[in-house]
């Protein structure tokens, strides 16, 4: 009888839910983050050197240079999320190294968010809770924070793929006429129960909308996109969200917009180097920013920690994991 295969060694890069730190020591020869630091690139170049599965999150720089240096073992990159901007996803696939990430389980949570965000902007809510911290509210006046109302208004969707879908049903429910743009426009039955118009030009529905959601993933195609030119073309009195990752916005004109008042306000849960915060976006008063936080609930966490699982132990058996990135996808 041929002796037990040993178990793949899986390098885990930061703290997971504990269940699922519990689920991959069961499963596989892992070596977890407790610390739950970053990995420096000392300790990335070690990992691609000795684990069969990397399973990294974003953060994790995991780039052709790295990827250059791994040693012949390295077979998968799980990803521990859905967006893979920080992976060559390229170079991984020359390499024969399998890429996987976490789709769909974290939808709801990342449209509720930026459902969030869409009411926080118009609504002056940062303005609100500034003020009471600061203990300088003397009561309610008539004028007091006005906000703009929601109803009726027009949102913009840039990105209309799982997460803008489920950001339009909920905004249908608000009040708010959809409006999107998206490579491939909605099947004509999906984009009438939203009452949603398609735009195929970016600009001319940059022009129309009263609140613009990023919703997209990250590529080199969406580097920038909403450009200092592009966000020249919005109404000032309009405003912006975004849930998806800071490097589509082209955060230094953003700002600018905004402290000249040629746009309204913002709400951004991303940003365009993070964990860095321009201070100049800290000091805006029309701006409500959240540390990415998307995906960050419980049950989120939990369902993309099992969604990698599957993906590895999938692998691991020979078959294609259910949610291997594919280069033409991107
Ligand atoms: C992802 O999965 O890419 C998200 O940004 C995490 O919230």
């Amino acid at each position: 009888m041929p002796a037990p295969r040993p178990k793949a060694r899986v390098i885990v890069t930061r703290k997971l839910p504990d269940q699922i730190e519990a689920r991959l020591s069961e499963l596989f020869d892992v070596e977890l983050n407790p610390e739950d630091k970053p990995f420096t690139r000392e300790q990335l170049h070690a990992a691609v050197q000795r684990a069969e599965v990397l399973a990294p999150t974003l953060g994790d720089p995991i780039d052709g240079a790295l990827l250059a240096s791994a040693g012949p073992q390295m077979r998968m990159i799980a990803n521990f999320g859905a967006g893979v901007d920080h992976i060559d996803v390229k170079s991984a696939v020359g390499r024969g190294i399998t890429v996987s990430n976490t789709p769909g389980v974290l939808t709801d949570d990342t449209a509720d968010l930026a459902m969030a965000l869409i009411l926080a902007a118009p609504r002056r809510l940062a303005e609100g809770v500034k003020l009471l911290q600061e203990g300088r509210w003397t009561g309610w006046t008539p004028t007091f924070l006005m906000g703009r109302q929601l109803k009726g208004k027009k949102l913009g969707i840039l990105g209309m793929g799982r997460i803008g879908q489920a950001l339009a049903h909920r905004a249908k429910a608000f009040g708010l006429e959809i409006h999107y743009h998206n490579r491939k426009p909605l099947p004509a039955a999906q984009a009438e129960e939203l009452g949603a118009t398609h735009w195929p030009s970016l600009d001319q529905m940059l022009a129309r909308v009263d609140i613009l959601s990023v919703n997209c993933p990250y590529t080199p195609a969406t580097y920038h996109l909403l450009s200092s030119r592009s966000l020249k073309l919005m109404k000032p009195e309009a405003y912006i969200v975004n849930t998806a990752r800071g490097e589509i916005i082209d955060e230094n004109a953003l700002i600018r917009m905004l402290e000249a008042g040629e746009l309204a306000g913002a709400a951004l849960d991303v940003f365009e180097d993070e964990p860095y915060i321009n201070p100049r976006l800290r000091a805006l008063p029309n701006v409500f920013l959240l540390p990415h936080m998307g995906s960050a609930t419980l049950e989120s966490r939990v369902a993309m920690g099992e969604k990698m699982i599957l993906n590895i132990h999938t692998f691991l058996s020979g078959h294609t994991p259910p949610d291997k990135v594919l280069l033409a996808s991107l």
